[in-house]
């Protein structure tokens, strides 16, 4: 297999269609767009088996189920799940961790604690700040040095006997540091905890292997993996998530209800009340076959190469403060950075001028913010399809910023 960004880049409509200028997309860790192929995929769907799931028995509703459960076995096969009844279909990343707070959460007691570290995205955060006050449990942090690691050498004084969980992200959305799992799960295990690491920004970049990483729980969104919004993955080993109470009520996720009392359906069945995100299930599934079939290993030579020529451009301009790790290595093609006082927002601007879209903001992470004493920072995200024409432009349009601001 051979790597070329721009003959991927070719199979997106949206670099087609639609512009007044090129477009030099680098927002791919807020969302990725679709290949056309993914978007055949769903459009297919809609025209030729739509139906509700699960509860017809015309060939409709056997299709859609059909797809609906294929689209499982296949993200099942992306992360390594021992069993296809271990992957819940949610909205999101979001919606898996708020499943996870609600359902595991609920069996915590008070005095217990939860560990997560100040690199989350406020939706591995924010859930856990409501149980705490929903169940008097304590939050404890894990603090990020300044090169954007996890500062693990804190483990041994927040990872308490009282620990039930570690939530922590796999990859920063700011900084593109890969989190240390081993350090975690290690820590974790010696005082019987959970593990539960958000994928959110981490599966776009290729498979990963839930169980050689040895955690419990595992989310992520398809939006961010080339698949349609509106779904998300919550995996939970079996055996766990057959200990968990249901999440939200409706159809679907019941055996049986009469006035004498309801009981529930085996997972994943329990966790999916109400229909599924269907077409977007078929969407995801295309999406994950599209990434396999790349050349992953060609592509991270290039998205290195990408990052180290930015980079090192960046790393000699004066008052351009890269947040996050040095180098290429244990991180994502993800790249933050303030300039003097200019403010992330016109900054985002002055380069969506020259047709760049990148995120200026707190990027849903004010904790890791403030740990930097920064009110935001601009992001350029790398996605498969990016090379150097984007980054060039980019930083042409820093160059505009500089002359701007200066
Ligand atoms: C690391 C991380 N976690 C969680 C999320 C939330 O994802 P969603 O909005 O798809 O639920 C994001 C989105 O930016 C993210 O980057």
């Amino acid at each position: 297999m051979t790597f070329d960004p721009l003959s991927l880049r070719n199979q997106f409509p949206i670099f087609r269609t639609n512009l007044d200028k090129p477009l030099f997309y680098l927002d791919n860790a807020a969302s990725t767009q679709m290949p056309q192929t993914v978007i055949d995929a769903v459009t297919e769907y809609e025209t030729h088996s739509r139906a509700n799931v699960s509860r017809g028995v015309h060939r409709l509703a056997e299709a859609a189920t059909e797809n609906f459960e294929a689209a499982r076995q296949t993200v099942a096969r992306y992360i390594g799940a021992t069993s296809p009844k271990e992957v819940i279909f949610t909205s999101g990343t979001t919606d898996a961790i708020n499943l996870v707070a609600q359902t595991f959460g609920e069996q915590l007691e008070k005095g217990d604690e939860v560990v997560v570290t100040l690199a989350e995205h406020h939706s591995n955060w924010v859930p856990w700040y409501m149980l705490a006050k929903q169940k008097g449990i304590i939050l404890k942090f894990l603090p990020v040095e300044d090169n954007g690691r996890l500062d693990l050498s804190k483990l041994d004084q927040v990872v308490t006997s009282k620990c039930r969980l570690i939530a922590a992200t796999h990859c920063s959305n700011v900084t593109g540091a890969i989190t240390d799992v081993s350090a975690l799960v290690k820590a974790a295990k010696s005082v019987g905890a959970k593990v539960l690491l958000d994928g959110a920004q981490m599966v776009p970049h290729g498979p990963v292997d839930v169980g050689a990483l040895g955690v419990d729980f595992y989310a992520f969104s398809g939006h961010k993996m080339y698949a349609p919004n509106g779904i998300g993955v919550l995996w939970g080993q079996q055996s766990l998530l057959e200990t968990l109470p249901p999440y939200r009520g409706g159809g679907g996720m019941i055996r049986s209800v009469s006035l004498e009392g309801i009981t529930y359906a085996p997972p994943p069945e329990r966790f999916e009340a109400g229909t599924p995100p269907i077409a977007q299930a078929v969407g995801l599934k295309a999406a994950i076959e599209w990434i396999e079939s790349i050349d992953l290993h060609e592509a991270t030579k290039v998205s290195h190469s990408l990052m180290e020529t930015l980079l090192t451009e960046m790393e000699a301009q004066k008052g351009l403060r890269i947040i996050g790790p040095v180098g290429v290595n244990d991180r994502l093609p993800v790249v933050s950075f303030t300039l003097r006082d200019a403010h992330p927002h016109d900054v985002s601007q002055i380069l969506d001028s020259i047709g760049v879209a990148v995120r200026g903001g707190h990027h849903c992470a004010q904790p890791l913010m403030e740990a930097y004493e920064i009110d935001g920072c601009t992001r350029a995200s790398f996605g498969l399809y990016n090379d150097y024409s984007d980054v060039q432009t980019l930083l042409n349009g820093i160059d505009k910023v500089r002359g701007i601001f200066s």
